[in-house]
């Protein structure tokens, strides 16, 4: 089994701690606050979760995920991520999330931020189309008629089979979308973000599944 790392241990980053223990990985949690503040929460998720600082969740993670406010980019650790696969799940939403000078001057898109950060860390953008309260009524088992793809996105085959495999076992395929800069195609305001909601675009809602076939659709209307 894998030992995954959170950086961000909040909705999307505790709805995927989840899955993970669900599935049988160790999960090592981190936050902005400190260890003491998930001791809580990773007591309730079990004996293969613990809680950390954001170093040694990025230290101890087979794969790593990123799950803060996109503003807060800057704090993840650059050195013990170095040679790892990051999973990046982060989206631009200045108005809810606060803007990013650097974004908003041009300098770089909000989807290859975080590997310009980590520059010698293997990003794989997933997870960023899904709400965080849909994950686990989407996730289905191998094989099942109506198991939901994931858009990835990333420039390092080796990395994005590793994150495949995790997506797998957290109950979903993966859809390999391409390199990181074909993630703009999953963006905000995309019609592949939508993927999952019903057809009046209620977060609300139930989720709806969407196989590979009906995200390739979507996918195609942001070429
Ligand atoms: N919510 C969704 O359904 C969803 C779906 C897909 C993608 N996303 C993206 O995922 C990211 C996280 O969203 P969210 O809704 O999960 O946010 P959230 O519920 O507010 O959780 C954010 C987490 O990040 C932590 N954090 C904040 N600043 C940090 C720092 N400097 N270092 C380490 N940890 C830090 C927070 O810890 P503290 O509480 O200790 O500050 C918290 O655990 C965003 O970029 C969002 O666009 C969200």
């Amino acid at each position: 089994m894998t030992t995954i790392g959170f950086i961000g241990s909040g909705r999307i980053g505790g709805a995927l701690a989840h899955l993970a223990v669900v599935a049988g990985h160790d999960i090592v949690l981190s936050n902005s606050r400190g260890p003491e503040s998930l001791r809580e929460t990773a007591t309730q998720l079990g004996t293969r979760a613990r809680a950390a600082t954001t170093t040694e969740a990025a230290a101890a993670g087979d794969l790593v995920v990123v799950a803060i406010p996109i503003r807060a980019y800057r704090q993840v650790p650059v050195e013990p991520l170095r040679g790892r696969v990051v999973i990046d799940t982060l989206n631009y939403d200045p108005a809810r999330q606060g803007a990013v000078p650097e974004i908003e001057a041009g300098d770089t898109p909000p989807h290859l931020l975080l590997q310009a950060h980590l520059r010698d860390a293997y990003v794989v953008k997933a997870f960023s189309t899904v709400f965080f309260k849909h994950l686990p009524q989407l996730a289905r088992p191998a094989g099942a008629p109506d198991r939901s793809a994931v858009p990835i996105a990333g420039d390092h085959a080796a990395a994005k089979a590793a994150v495949a495999a995790l997506i797998d076992s957290l109950g979903f395929d993966a859809y390999d979308v391409g390199p990181l800069v074909e993630s703009r195609r999953f963006a905000p305001g995309t019609p592949a973000q939508l993927a999952y909601l019903d057809p009046d675009g209620m977060f609300a809602a139930p989720a709806r599944p969407a196989s590979a076939a009906d995200l390739a659709a979507l996918l195609d209307k942001a070429s």
